[in-house]
């Protein structure tokens, strides 16, 4: 019988909550030592989990003997400390995602994680996706195109509210432009699947509307970018006129099909001209797709920890989306 990996938590909002949740009847993963800065997510966690032990700093967590590796969901700005902390103890990171806004500091850790060769990933949901596997097949490096030459790609993606109602109780943070905001959020899911499969993108042009207060986050997003000479076109917007709490949609449209993924995991695929060479994948809801993901996460998460391969997007992965969504925040139409 394979052994348990005992992980430690820190960050206890709205996320960590759901990993908490997710790794409950793990068969190999086992939730074990938490910290969060704030001592009420620390006892409301302790209260639903009364198997979990209370560390008593971020530190002292790390330190904990019989730890497999370290699990973070506390805004960006802590992720880049909190991952040397845990390399210093010999831990596996699994850090959320963005990665940070501080590409100086992330640089100075992926150097030191391939000089190391460090175990360490950024949870970015879709990297487990069927939808992704799909794209790689029909549009990937090695692909043999049955779908034809990718033509252009189109995200759309629009909130009634930010931040939306299930990240209502998360922190300041999410709202702020600083570190928060759709497109560090929920863009760079898509800029991931979107770089995974074609390469670096480069942005051509972008406008972005603000507040007029100086300090809330972004409520519109138009841009234009280019990857592997492909068009990608970008359109996000925060406004009641939406009338969902949270829609998004990445289309690739190539010359003798397409593909959609929709509500992050649902997907679909057209083929033109009555064709039937099948791609392979599976068509289904978006909550069973969700839910193959999540599964599949896990094992890859495992993977990680025991210095397996896995598909899980590296630090240096994690932070080329980012560049990509900074340069789209910062830059003028
Ligand atoms: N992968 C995904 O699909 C997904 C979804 C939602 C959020 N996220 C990411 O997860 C991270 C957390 O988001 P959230 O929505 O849970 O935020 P949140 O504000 O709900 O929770 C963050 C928690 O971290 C704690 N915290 C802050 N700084 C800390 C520190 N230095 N040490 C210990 N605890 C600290 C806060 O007290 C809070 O409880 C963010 O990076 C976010 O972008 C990822």
């Amino acid at each position: 019988m394979p052994d348990t990996l005992n992980i430690g938590l820190i960050g206890l909002g709205v996320m960590g909550q759901r990993m908490l949740a997710r790794l409950k009847n793990h068969p190999r993963l086992r939730a074990c030592w938490v910290w969060d800065a704030r001592p009420e997510a620390l006892s409301s966690t302790l209260q639903a989990y009364p198997e979990l032990r209370a560390a008593d700093s971020a530190e002292a967590l790390i330190r904990q003997p019989g730890l497999a590796g370290l699990y973070i969901a506390t805004p960006p700005a802590a992720h880049i400390s909190l991952s040397h902390a845990a390399f210093d103890a010999g831990l596996a990171v699994f850090c959320e995602k963005p990665l940070t806004v501080d590409f100086a500091a992330a640089r100075d850790c992926i150097a030191r994680i391939e000089r190391e060769k460090l175990r360490a990933a950024v949870n970015f949901s879709l990297a487990s996706a069927p939808g992704l596997a799909t794209l790689q097949r029909a549009f990937g490096a090695a692909a043999k195109h049955p779908l034809g030459t990718l033509e252009a790609v189109q995200i759309e993606l629009g909130f009634a509210a930010w931040p939306r109602p299930w990240q209502a109780a998360a922190g300041a943070w999410l709202a702020e432009r600083t570190e928060g905001g759709f497109s560090r959020e929920v863009l760079s899911h898509f800029i991931f699947v979107l770089q995974r499969v074609l390469g670096p993108a480069q942005v051509l042009a972008s406008q972005v509307d603000y507040p007029a207060d100086g300090l809330s986050a972004e409520t519109g997003l138009r841009a234009e970018l280019r990857a592997n000479g492909v068009p990608v076109q970008i359109e996000g917007r925060v406004s009641p006129e939406v009338g969902v709490p949270d829609r998004n949609r990445m289309h690739w449209r190539a010359s003798e099909g397409e593909i959609e993924l929709r509500e992050w995991f649902g997907l679909s695929e057209q083929r033109r001209g009555g064709k039937s060479e099948p791609l392979g994948h599976v068509h289904g809801e978006s909550d069973s797709l969700r839910s193959q993901a999540q599964a599949d996460q896990l094992e890859q998460w495992v993977a990680l920890i025991e210095g397996r391969s896995h598909a899980l997007p590296g630090f240096a992965e994690a932070l080329a989306v980012q560049e990509t969504i900074e340069a789209l925040l910062s830059a003028k139409a």
